[in-house]
C-alpha cells in the first residue's frame, strides 16, 4: 500500500487525561477513511494532531512518506508545510472577509499568489456550486452555503490530504445527503487522501473506503464498510454500527440461556469458551409472531410484550420487552405491520431471529 498516512503509537494527553492512547492507523494514498465513534472518544484530537494543530505527546506521523511528527526525535512540521486542507465542523469562516477572501486564505498563507491569479479560487467555488457567491460575506449565506465555502477553502490549495471534522452535522437532513454526495464526488474527481470524522454510522458507511471505529483514544476495528457492517469485531463496534439489540447469555446445563427468556443449544452461538456471552442483532433481522412458531429451525425465539409500534411509511418500528430486555424490531408495512399496529401496548407476542443473523461475543462487557 502506497502510504497516504501512517500513524504509529500516537499519544495525546490534556493534563492527566490521555485522550489519544497509542493509536495506530494507516490510510492508503487516495483512500477515504472515516473515523467513527461517540462524542469524546478522541476523534477531533486525532485529526488535529494529523493537521499539526495539536502537538502530540508521543508516537510518529508520516504523511506521504514524510515524517511530520516524531515524538522521540522532537520533529514537528508546522501545519502550512503539511500539504493539508482542513474542513471544520463549525465552518470557521472569517466573518469580516468576503467568500473570495475566505477561500483564498490558504493560498495566501502559503504565498501562492500565482495560483490566486490563475483562478484557483473561482475554480474551487465552482466545484462546490458557489461560483456566484464570491463577493458576499458569510453572514449573507445559508448554513449549507457556508459549509460548501468551508469545503472550497479546504480544497483550494489542491492538497494531497483533506481532513474533515463532522462537516455535515450542522446541516439539516436533506442538505446533509446532498453535501455528502458532493464530498464523495469531489473525492472521486480530485483523488486526494481523506480522513473524515463523524459519529453517524450512515455517513460512515456511505463515505468510507474504510471505517475506523474509535473507542477511548484507540482504534477498535478498521475495515471496509462491508466488513464492519457484516462482521463487527466486538460488542462495542456492533452496537455502533446499528446492531442495537443486545441479548445476554449464560451457559446452563450444556446449552445457553438468556435472562430475556431464550434457550439455545451448546453450539448454536458459535465457538465460545467462556461461561457468558453477548449477542447483537439488527432490528431488521428480528421477526414478530402471535406466538412462538413450532417449526423454528436455526432460529432463536422469545416471548415478549408490546411496548410501542411506530409507523414509519415503509416499515413499522416496534419496541417489545422480553422480561427485562428491550428489543427493537423493524417490520415491513405488509401483513405483519398491519397486525402489529392492531395490538395494544402490553399485549403478548413472540419475536424470533435466525441464528445466522446473531453476532456473538465472549464475556458480558
Ligand atoms: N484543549 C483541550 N483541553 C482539555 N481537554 C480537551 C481539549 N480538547 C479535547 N479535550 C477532551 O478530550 C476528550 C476528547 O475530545 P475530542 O477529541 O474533541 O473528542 P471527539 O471529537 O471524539 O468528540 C474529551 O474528553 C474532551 O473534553
Ligand atoms: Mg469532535
Amino acid at each position: 500500500m502506497a502510504s497516504g498516512i501512517a500513524v504509529s503509537g500516537l499519544t495525546k494527553r490534556f493534563g492527566r487525561t490521555t485522550v489519544v492512547d497509542g493509536l495506530d492507523l494507516e490510510v492508503g494514498e487516495g483512500d477515504f477513511l472515516v473515523l467513527l465513534g461517540p462524542s469524546g472518544c478522541g476523534k477531533t484530537t486525532t485529526l488535529r494532531c494529523l493537521a499539526g494543530l495539536e502537538t502530540p505527546d508521543g508516537g510518529t506521523i508520516q504523511l506521504r512518506d514524510t515524517t511530520v511528527f516524531d515524538g522521540r526525535r522532537g520533529w514537528n512540521v508546522p501545519i502550512h508545510k503539511r500539504d493539508i486542507g482542513m474542513v471544520f465542523q463549525s465552518y470557521a469562516l472569517w466573518p469580516h472577509m468576503t467568500v473570495r477572501k475566505n477561500i483564498a486564505y490558504p493560498l495566501k498563507v502559503r504565498g501562492r499568489r500565482e495560483a490566486i491569479a490563475d483562478g484557483w479560487v473561482e475554480n474551487a467555488a465552482d466545484m462546490v456550486h458557489c461560483g456566484d457567491l464570491l463577493d458576499r460575506y458569510p453572514a449573507q449565506l445559508s448554513g449549507g452555503q457556508q459549509q460548501r465555502i468551508a469545503l472550497a477553502r479546504g480544497l483550494v490549495a489542491r492538497p494531497g490530504l483533506v481532513l474533515l471534522d463532522e462537516p455535515l452535522s450542522n446541516l439539516d437532513a436533506k442538505l446533509r445527503d446532498q453535501v455528502r454526495t458532493e464530498i464523495r464526488e469531489l473525492h472521486q474527481e480530485l483523488g486526494f487522501t481523506a480522513v473524515l470524522v463523524t459519529h453517524d454510522q450512515d455517513e460512515a458507511l456511505a463515505l468510507g473506503d474504510r471505517i475506523a471505529i474509535m473507542r477511548d483514544g484507540r482504534i477498535e476495528q478498521c475495515d471496509t464498510p462491508e466488513r464492519v457492517y457484516v462482521e463487527p469485531a466486538s460488542d462495542y463496534v456492533a452496537a455502533f454500527i446499528g446492531m442495537s439489540n443486545r441479548i445476554e447469555w449464560e451457559r446452563v446445563d450444556g446449552g445457553w440461556s438468556s435472562p430475556a427468556g431464550a434457550r439455545v443449544g451448546p453450539d448454536d452461538l458459535g465457538a465460545l469458551t467462556g461461561q457468558r456471552a453477548v449477542s447483537r442483532v439488527r432490528p431488521d433481522d428480528l421477526r414478530v409472531h402471535p406466538r412462538q412458531p413450532d417449526d423454528l429451525e436455526g432460529a432463536v425465539a422469545l416471548d415478549a410484550d408490546l411496548v410501542t409500534a411506530e409507523y414509519g411509511g415503509r416499515h413499522v418500528d416496534v419496541t417489545v420487552r422480553a422480561k427485562e430486555t428491550r428489543l427493537h424490531v423493524r417490520v415491513g408495512t405488509g401483513d405483519a405491520g398491519t397486525w402489529i399496529r392492531s395490538l395494544k401496548p402490553g399485549e403478548p407476542l413472540a419475536v424470533s431471529a435466525p441464528l445466522a443473523s446473531l453476532r456473538t461475543y465472549e464475556g458480558d462487557r
